[in-house]
């Protein structure tokens, strides 16, 4: 596997902003050679491609940074999915796959999963309250997220961890530059747990239940009509490992970047303890200056012209909502991370026909956890022994490992 290219992506990944603010300045659009496209970085340019789907369509939103092996795909055969998603679907097909997850991350759903989703933060919290110190990636940050939106699709909770560790391995595989052996590996993971969606999938067709999975499988195949297809059975696996992985891995992301940005600024910190009020407005900040989910991409379905800049149809274009979370023009002081400030309208959920519907799930979460870790441990502060790593990765920006103490 040719590496070199990876590790002027992975550079740029541990650290875009130097790149969004010369994007930003650049006239018209900046062509980045790491991403392969032109980045789109300003506000107001990044709110115009997401308000007009029919010319940036998302059919490319998600390209992989890697082509598996042949070896690895050959695994990837055996398992289920590579069907159409809603993240990666335009118009009408975009509208079926959508309708029913916006009907199951409804805000009356939410507020139904919070009872569950504040038992588990507290439990986890417990777990190492008493110990002086925690790894919170593997402790907390990795957990809560998938036990909440295993509940509302309505997963065994015993099931959760392989389909937690199924998506991980999924981005890491689509990602990362693995070694042969690892691709491999990681592709027996990702079809493991396929196999296993697949199951829930035939099952609640069989057995309808109150969750989302039902749902889902309903808006495809009507209860009482006979088994679905194995063509509904890949799509409908495509469609519940993309929401999981949507509900769990850029939640665990925004976890791990909220609470470093507040303890790397010990007066924020402990202005948040004593006033707890504050913790919405302090969620909607370390989405803004650190977001998890730092771009998409889109293709152009005609010729357009975006910030002066011609693109014939078929251009491929990174869209990058941390660049324009970071665009002076919208957001005063923008490098500058201050729970204070009033709060202005930043992109990090998107906006428009792909804005994300499990905005409100994860804003709960990150509510949750903050008010657990202000009101439990206020004396938290990073463990100094070793510096704080970010993920090489524009999709889940996070810290490999949150080492804290207190
Ligand atoms: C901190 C957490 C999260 C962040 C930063 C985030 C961010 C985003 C963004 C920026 C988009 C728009 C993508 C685009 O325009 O191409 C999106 C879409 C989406 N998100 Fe989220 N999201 C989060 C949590 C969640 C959760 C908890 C769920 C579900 C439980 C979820 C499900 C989805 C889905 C299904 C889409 C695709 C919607 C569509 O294409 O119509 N997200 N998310």
């Amino acid at each position: 596997m040719d590496r070199e290219p990876h590790g002027r992506l992975d550079a740029l990944a541990r650290d875009p902003y130097p790149y969004y603010e010369r994007a930003r300045q650049a006239d018209g659009l900046m062509h980045v050679a790491e991403l392969d496209a032109w980045m789109v970085a300003r506000d107001a340019d990044v709110r115009e491609v997401l308000r007009r789907p029919e010319d940036f369509s998302s059919a490319n939103a998600m390209r992989p940074d890697v082509l598996p092996s042949p070896a690895a795909l050959a695994v990837l055969g055996r398992g289920f999915g590579g069907r159409p998603v809603v993240v990666t679907a335009d118009g009408s097909l975009h509208r079926r796959l959508r309708t029913p997850i916006v009907r199951g991350l409804s805000p009356a759903r939410v507020t139904a999963v919070l009872p569950y989703a504040a038992e588990r933060a507290s439990a986890l919290v417990d777990a190492f309250a008493g110990e002086g110190r925690v790894e919170l990636m593997s402790a907390y940050a990795q957990r809560l997220p998938g036990e909440v939106i295993g509940r509302i699709v309505g997963l065994d909770p015993a099931d959760v961890p392989a389909v937690v560790h199924g998506g991980h391995r999924a981005e890491e595989l689509l990602f990362r530059p693995l070694e042969e052996a690892e691709q491999i590996a990681a592709a027996e993971d990702v079809v493991a747990m396929q196999h296993l969606l697949d199951r829930y999938v035939r099952e609640r067709h069989a057995r309808p239940r109150e969750d989302l999975c039902t749902e889902l499988v309903a808006s495809v195949r009507r209860p009482g009509d006979g088994e679905p297809t194995l063509e509904e059975r890949h799509e409908l696996v495509a469609h519940l490992q993309n929401l999981l992985i949507a509900g769990h891995l850029t939640t665990t992301a925004l976890i791990g970047t909220t609470v470093l940005h507040l303890l790397r600024h010990p007066p924020q910190w402990r202005l948040l303890c004593a006033e707890p009020d504050r913790i919405p407005a302090a969620v909607e900040e370390a989405a803004r200056y650190d977001s998890a989910l730092q771009g998409f991409r889109r293709v152009t379905t005609r010729p357009v012209t975006l910030a002066g800049t011609q693109l014939p149809a078929g251009t491929a274009l990174f869209v990058a909502f941390g660049a324009a979370n970071r665009d002076p023009d919208r957001h005063p002081r923008p490098d500058t991370f201050d729970i204070t400030r009033s709060p202005g309208r930043h992109l990090a959920f998107g906006l428009g026909a792909h804005g994300c519907p499990g905005a409100q799930l994860a804003r709960e979460q990150l509510r949750l956890t903050l008010e657990e870790l202000t009101r439990r441990l206020p004396g938290l502060r990073l463990a100094e022994e070793q510096p704080v790593v970010m993920r090489p990765t524009m999709i889940h920006r996070s810290p490999y490992r949150l080492r804290l103490t207190w």
